[in-house]
């Protein structure tokens, strides 16, 4: 593992931070991790080190894939659930990073806004891992690069377009690792959904020096046509209200991945999606949906979910090796 000291001490808060060199070790990183845990190769070197895990929303990859990887790694895990810690209630967040700074060798938190994870960073003493903001969610970013790595034996020149809520944590965290991979990504949404402006230039300043591109069109057959990847979220994210599920369904309906949408991007092309996914009615608030607006699917069709061209759970699963790649890197030896 050739430059493992490069990242050591490093934050790992969003990818606009990291330079596709650094990507690519951190993808090269994981790959390795990959390998020898399927060859029973143990890789423990973090042995008698403890990270934190703040949980402000609620998860099952993100969460089980820093406790698996910090097991694997050697390291415990301490889990502050939404209710169980003093967080931004009784205690700042700059206090919060001091404490956790004497007694852990890293910390992860998923919340809200991405000044929250920038701030514990501040003050924190050793690295911090955003698992999830508004804005951004960066381990999940790894998971995907690398999944479309392995299928696609490259990163440079694949084009992904991203259909639904393009101006939330993924979307706005596709186009930045497209950006800085070369790749050439579509927000393929009603205009309202845009990444905002601002991130939209930064991110085809990148993309002018990598060979990559950004487009933004409303325009399904358009957007999606001769795409390598179809990429879609939850229409409504964590810590939105209810209330709005009515106008999303409304708004996003037209842009749902569905037999269509994969035809028209061809037979190569494959299906992601970061999950949870609303494909059917086994979840409550797919039933609720399906009961109000006469609807039994929404962001994506059960027949695309469940077809061949889906690599939703190849993704889940690189969730594991890439964290562990971040915290192997950034914790180091
Ligand atoms: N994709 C993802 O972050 O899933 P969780 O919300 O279950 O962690
Ligand atoms: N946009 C979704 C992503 C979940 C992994 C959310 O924030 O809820």
């Amino acid at each position: 593992m050739d430059k493992k000291a490069d990242l050591k001490g490093r934050d790992f808060l969003k990818l606009l931070d990291f330079t596709t060199e650094e990507i690519t070790y951190l993808l090269d990183l994981a790959a390795e991790l990959k390998d020898k845990k399927k060859k029973g190769i143990p890789v423990d070197t973090l042995r008698g080190k403890n990270v934190a895990l703040i949980f402000e929303k609620t998860s099952t990859r993100t969460r089980c894939a820093f406790e698996v990887a910090a097991h694997d790694l050697g390291m415990g895990t301490t889990y502050l659930d939404p209710a169980g810690s003093q967080i931004g209630k009784k205690e700042s967040i700059a206090d919060t990073a001091r404490v956790l700074s004497g007694m852990f060798e890293g910390i992860e938190y998923r919340g809200f806004g991405q000044d929250i994870v920038e701030e514990l960073a501040k003050y924190a003493k050793v690295p911090v891992w955003n698992g999830l903001t508004n804005e951004f969610h960066p381990t999940q970013m790894l998971a995907d690069l690398l999944t479309v790595r392995e299928h696609f034996g490259r990163l440079k020149g694949i084009r992904l377009a991203y259909m639904g809520d393009a101006r939330y944590n993924m979307g706005n965290s596709l186009m930045v690792v497209c950006a800085k991979m070369g790749m050439h990504f579509t927000a393929c949404t009603t205009e309202k959904y845009f990444p905002e402006a601002e991130l939209v230039s930064r991110c085809r300043e990148i993309a002018a020096w990598t060979g990559g591109s950004i487009t933004l069109t409303e325009d399904v057959a358009a957007g999606t046509k001769d795409k390598d990847v179809i990429y879609t979220d939850v229409w409504v994210s964590m810590g939105e209200p209810d209330e709005i599920w009515e106008e999303r369904i409304r708004e996003l309906s037209p842009y749902q991945v569905n037999r269509a949408v994969m035809e028209n991007a061809g037979e190569k092309a494959v299906f992601m999606h970061c999950l949870p996914a609303f494909h059917d009615l086994h979840t409550k608030i797919g039933a609720q949906m399906g009961e109000r607006f006469g609807i039994t699917e929404m962001e994506v069709t059960d027949q695309v979910f469940e077809s061949g061209q889906s690599l939703v759970f190849e993704e889940a699963e690189n969730r594991m090796h890439t964290i562990k790649a971040v915290m192997l890197a950034t914790i180091g030896e």
